[in-house]
């Protein structure tokens, strides 16, 4: 399995930014334990403060990778742009929060990604992206419980 991880703008100040609200660890040492505990799969990460960029490499992914784990952080509550990008390729695309952004300033509660997405994942700390992980192996392995 191959999978890559997207992070949005300002992401690459994890550990350092707003810590009280998105923890004290930098996505190196966050990606680090993700490796260590899911070995079998190649896990690539991408992280751009630029919109067109994270479209590029969404557009890039279709037919490379067995999906993406997206935080599009601020972008998720503006681009219609990725949004689209999402809808236009195969891969399947999962939508991640940090914080719950539900439980934060109404403007948080929109996105523009979420109905695109296969599933979002909001408020587990770096949990999140693990949560994602595991949601896009069992898909994968068809582990989840059969809908009937
Ligand atoms: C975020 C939540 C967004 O509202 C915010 O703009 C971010 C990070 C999160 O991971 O909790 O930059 O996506």
């Amino acid at each position: 399995m191959q999978i890559l991880i997207i992070n949005g703008p300002n992401l690459n100040l994890l550990g350092k930014r707003e810590p009280e609200t998105y923890g004290r660890e930098s996505f190196e040492e966050v990606l680090e334990r993700l490796r260590a505990t899911y070995p079998s799969i190649q896990l690539d990460y991408f992280q751009s403060n630029i919109e067109g960029e994270i479209i590029n490499h969404i557009q890039q992914a279709d037919g490379i990778y067995d999906g993406i784990i997206l935080n599009a952080a601020g972008y998720t509550h503006t681009s219609v742009a990725i949004g689209d990008a999402i809808a236009a390729v195969g891969v399947p695309v999962i939508e991640v929060h940090i914080s719950n952004v539900y439980a934060r300033e109404p403007f948080r509660h929109i996105s523009h990604i979420s109905a695109q997405c296969a599933g979002t994942i909001s408020g587990f700390g770096a949990g999140s992206y693990l949560l994602a992980l595991e949601a896009l192996k069992r898909k994968s392995e068809n582990l989840f419980f059969p809908s009937k």
